[in-house]
């Protein structure tokens, strides 16, 4: 058995998946999540797929108290991904505070935390949303920090400033940085994808419930935006290769490998995918037809963006595998599979 590691948010869309392959990489993995956009039941859909149940505690990363009680319950945690965030750009433009707390807060508390329980490093969850919108696309790892478009992109800058001065404060611990893009698809086996609480803010799960008939149309923010056909282009990637970037990160990170004390990483495919065609793809993949309208632009949201994964594939040896295609089917298949339990 490898090192037990921590993983914040880990009942969450890509904690859980990545919780699955840190224990196939061997890993002795410990769950906390607070619930807020998640369910306990992903917990025994990661027991159903890895035939391991990780430990599993309800707790919020903004109690000090229960972080620290927790670290005393499970001593000898090497490691962290901190995933527990919220991540709605539209909503964090109404509910600006509560994601200055939780976001900011809570990683406060583990990086104060981490030197007193001797843990050597921490992965954080980021975005691409801290680029704003990048002057030159695709988009890689030096281009400038723009002023961000929202609170919840502001929240992901300012959590990257604080990671940087903290450890070039000679704490003794070291971070890697993962930008993420768009991260949909659910795990091949469909035992776990992404299943937010109430109605999807994201276009992958609004788009499989609508076309399920559940939702009534998929709203598309926008048709005059300066892309090709007018809608926002991101770049969506695949969240079993997203979750696999986040063993070698941490492997990385343990090993002592890493070549700066933070490292930065864009984790995408390289490729940008409007909105309008991901509704086509997933309707070619599946042969299901998604129910859509054109409406007005949303507040906060990016015109265009995807990854120059070059730095990742260089130098983690990490790239994006899967297709679009394949990973519009796993939605599908996840989006099914929900029917069946009678979940949706
Ligand atoms: C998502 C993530 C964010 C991450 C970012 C990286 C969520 C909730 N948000 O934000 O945490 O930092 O990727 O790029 O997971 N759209 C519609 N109709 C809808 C919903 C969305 O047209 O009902 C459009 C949006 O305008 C946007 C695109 O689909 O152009 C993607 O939107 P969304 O899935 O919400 O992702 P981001 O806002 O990019």
């Amino acid at each position: 058995m490898k090192d037990k590691i921590l993983v914040t948010g880990g009942a969450g869309y890509i904690g859980s998946h990545t919780v699955i392959e840190l224990q196939s990489a061997g890993y002795e993995v410990v769950v906390i999540d607070n619930l807020s956009n998640s369910n306990v039941d992903v917990i025994d859909g990661i027991e159903k797929i890895s035939g391991i149940r990780p430990a599993f505690e309800i707790l919020d990363c903004n109690d000090c108290n229960g972080l620290k009680e927790l670290f005393d319950k499970y001593p000898g945690i090497k490691g962290i991904i901190h995933f527990a965030a919220s991540k709605a750009v539209g909503e964090s433009v109404h509910k600006p505070l509560l994601y200055y707390r939780n976001n900011l807060v809570s990683l406060i508390n583990l990086l104060e935390l981490m030197p007193l329980y001797h843990v050597k490093g921490i992965v954080f969850s980021s975005s691409c949303t801290v680029y704003g919108q990048p002057d030159i696309l695709p988009v890689d790892e030096n281009a400038p920090i723009k002023p961000a478009l929202s609170p919840y992109g502001n929240t992901k800058q300012i959590n990257e400033e604080i990671i940087r001065d903290t450890i070039y404060s000679k704490i003794p611990y070291k971070s890697i940085i993962l930008r993420y893009f768009n991260p949909i698809g659910a795990h091949p086996t469909a035992e776990i994808g992404e299943l937010p609480n109430g109605v999807p803010q994201n276009l992958v799960p609004f788009l499989t419930q609508a076309a399920m008939g559940i939702r009534g149309e998929l709203s598309v923010f926008g048709d005059d935006y300066d892309t090709p056909d007018g809608s926002c282009i991101r770049d969506y990637i695949n969240v079993v290769d997203l979750a696999k970037a986040h063993v070698i990160a941490v492997d990385r990170m343990l090993k002592g490998q890493s070549e700066a004390d933070v490292e930065t990483f864009n984790l995408g495919t390289g490729r940008g995918v409007s909105v309008l065609e991901l509704i086509n793809s997933f309707e070619k993949a599946t042969g299901v037809k998604v129910p859509y309208k054109i409406v007005g632009r949303r507040e906060g949201d990016i015109e265009k963006v995807w990854a120059n994964p070059a730095h990742a594939n260089n130098v983690l040896g990490w790239t994006a595998k899967e297709t679009l295609e394949d990973t519009l089917r796993s939605c599908w298949k996840w989006q099914l599979k929900l029917r069946e339990r009678g979940i949706m």
